[in-house]
């Protein structure tokens, strides 16, 4: 697929099946990670593959932290099929660096900017993803499961596969809602 094509064109796919991404497509998906825009060289990243029985043990873990915060069936249920909505669940980590010159949230910026490539790579390869956060993305325990530090935040699952459903329809935008020229006073 062409450049821009891909750029312009991106969709998300809710709906998500097997197979997962070849270990060719995966080395793409991640050099296209590894090269996001990333001020000092910190390399803020870090990338935690969930897959197999993994997915399984992932909603087990979700469905035992929410059985313990007292939630309801429906919600439990949910949490056991989380980890089985894709055949790869690929949680992106801003591994934050102590840098007296690059604060935590660039180097968050830069961790989703490297989650964003990966989507945009996944699209470009004819693969479905879609970036996901929910409270598992910012429970303690969930992160500490995965192996995160304290500094470490993770900032979103890409849910990566093949699509279910046909091309989604592209909204237009209309450029003049959303940039304007500054005039200096
Ligand atoms: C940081 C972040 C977190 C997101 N979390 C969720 C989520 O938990 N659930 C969800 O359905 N979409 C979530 N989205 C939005 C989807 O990834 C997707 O962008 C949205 O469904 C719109 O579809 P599109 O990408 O095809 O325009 C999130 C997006 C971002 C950037």
């Amino acid at each position: 697929m062409d450049a821009i094509e891909n750029l312009t064109h991106r969709v998300s796919s809710p709906k998500i099946i097997d197979p997962g991404p070849s270990e060719e497509q995966w080395e793409i998906l991640m050099q296209s990670a590894l090269r996001a825009p990333d001020h000092g060289m910190l390399r803020p990243w870090r990338f935690i593959r969930i897959e197999g029985q993994g997915r399984v043990q992932f909603g087990k873990l979700l469905h035992d932290i929410k059985q313990h915060e007292g939630a309801e069936q429906r919600v439990l249920d949910k949490c056991l099929k989380a980890g089985l909505r894709a055949p790869l669940i690929v949680a992106v980590v801003a591994a934050i660096k102590p840098s007296e010159k690059i604060p935590s949230i660039e180097q968050e910026y830069s961790a989703a900017a490297a989650a964003n490539s990966m989507v945009l790579a996944a699209h470009a390869l004819g693969l479905a993803s879609i970036w996901r956060s929910g409270w598992a993305c910012f429970h303690r325990e969930v992160c500490t499961a995965l192996g995160l530090s304290e500094q470490e935040k993770l900032v979103g699952y890409i849910y990566i596969g093949s699509p279910a459903m046909g091309t989604k329809q592209v909204p237009d935008h209309e450029l003049s809602s959303f940039v304007e020229r500054w005039v200096p006073r």
